[in-house]
């Protein structure tokens, strides 16, 4: 703990914050539809640059729509340490994926502001682009290209569901800035989420203090089969595309289950190419994904489904195209950023317990140029990825209190 133990965030400010943002692609069912670079990403873009220049801090933009907004420290001549994440969503996704984190960074910068602290190292309040991945491969998008994972170029020719590129995109909310991809040097980054899991709420924890990030592997997949009558074609004559994904969604699970409990798989996207309910669906589009914190347990099931797919392809007379578009490795966290984490909980008073990361955030990113951790705090029966994701006002408090004196401790209070 730093000298400054009774150093409290206005919990009530952070809420009326998350609150407000949420009415930026609000949905019926009291979610939030906001896609990256939709315009509904652009308006709260808007309201986040406005909010941190309020907040004294100078905002810049790189070419991929990345918004760093920096307060200056004592030391100008170290590197800011970074902290915040995401305000993009998945097209069901809810009020506190990715947000809490940019605007706990928000809060925590307010909350200095009034203490009138200057920290020895400048702060960046950070909100990486597409980290959800749902609308342009890969997830991590921005903090990837950040790292140098990804070209710019690479990046900004890839498209959407409807072939725009992110490039145009980015171009139509006015979010391709001027400042070249990666030249924001960071000296640590520190990210708050909702764990987006069970684990804390289950035990009645407040704070996960995050050690490690599972791997992940992302495919496309094509299944290849052949449309014909589905009255007059004998089932023994079918080469039905749809019945062989059904074996190949149900291996997935099976490879999952069976390298338990440190893996998930998963087939998100199914697409019948010409659907009709008498002709048997020929061709489909379909998406798969495995995740573990253990890279040996990750090839295991990669492997596991190349033989599965070639038995299925073999038996039914159809082609099965699988192509893997993103793999992240799984992510060890700094240790002495950990410690720092897990001593602000421990300082406060707050429940806390070491925890593994099932989601993938920006802190994976950053995490392999510079120290990084991560802080969790619970979510409304683990659900997130839904409308109906929620969190309560006082553990979204007691996460930006750790995340204050987190940074305190490191950049120096
Ligand atoms: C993004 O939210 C992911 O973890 O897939
Ligand atoms: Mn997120
Ligand atoms: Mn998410
Ligand atoms: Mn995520």
């Amino acid at each position: 703990m730093t000298d400054r133990p009774n150093l409290r965030v206005d919990g009530d400010r952070l809420w009326a914050t998350l609150m407000e943002t949420a009415r930026f692609g609000a949905t019926e069912k009291g979610g939030v539809r906001r896609l990256t670079l939709s315009p509904e990403d652009g308006a709260v873009r808007d309201w986040f640059r406005a909010a941190c220049e309020a907040a004294g801090m100078r905002v810049s933009v790189d070419t991929l729509g990345n918004m760093f907004a920096l307060r200056p420290g004592r030391d100008m001549a170290k590197p800011p340490l970074g902290f915040g994440s995401h305000l993009d969503t998945q097209p069901t996704g809810g009020k506190f994926d990715g947000i809490l984190g940019t605007l706990a960074a928000l809060e925590v910068v307010r909350t200095l502001n009034e203490a009138g602290i200057e920290t020895e190292v400048p702060l960046c309040v950070c909100n990486w682009t597409n980290e959800e991945g749902s609308r342009f491969v890969p997830a991590l998008m921005g903090s990837l290209a950040h790292v140098g994972d990804f070209t710019v170029e690479d990046i900004l020719s890839r498209t959407d569901a409807a072939g725009i590129t992110a490039g145009a995109a980015l171009e139509a909310i006015g979010y391709r800035g001027a400042m070249p991809v990666g030249t924001q040097a960071f000296g640590g980054f520190v990210e708050l989420h909702i764990e987006q899991g069970p684990l804390l709420e289950a035990e009645g924890t407040t704070i996960g203090v995050v050690e490690r990030g599972q791997g992940i592997v992302w495919y496309d997949g094509r299944i290849t089969g052949f449309e014909s009558h589905a009255g007059s074609t004998p089932m023994h004559l079918r080469r039905d595309a749809l019945a062989a994904l059904s074996e190949l969604v149900l291996a997935v699970e099976g490879l999952a289950v069976e390298h338990g409990p440190d893996a998930v798989g998963t087939v998100g996207e199914a697409a019948i190419a010409t659907p009709s309910r008498n002709v048997i669906p020929g061709a489909i589009a379909f998406s798969a994904e495995f995740r573990s914190p253990d890279a040996t347990i990750l090839e295991t099931l990669e492997r596991g489904l190349a033989a599965k797919i070639a038995e299925i392809a073999a038996r039914r007379r159809v082609e099965i195209a699988l192509d893997p578009v993103w793999r992240k490795a799984p992510t060890a966290f700094d240790p002495g950023v950990v410690a720092a984490v897990r001593g602000a909980a421990q300082a406060l008073g707050l429940s806390h317990r070491p925890i593994v990361s099932g989601a993938a955030h920006d802190a994976f990113s950053l995490a392999a140029i510079v120290p990084a951790a991560m802080i969790f705090v619970p979510c409304k029966d683990g659900v997130s990825h839904n409308e109906l994701e929620s969190a309560e006002k006082s553990d979204c408090a007691a996460g930006a209190d750790v995340l204050l004196h987190t940074v305190l401790a490191l950049a120096g209070g």
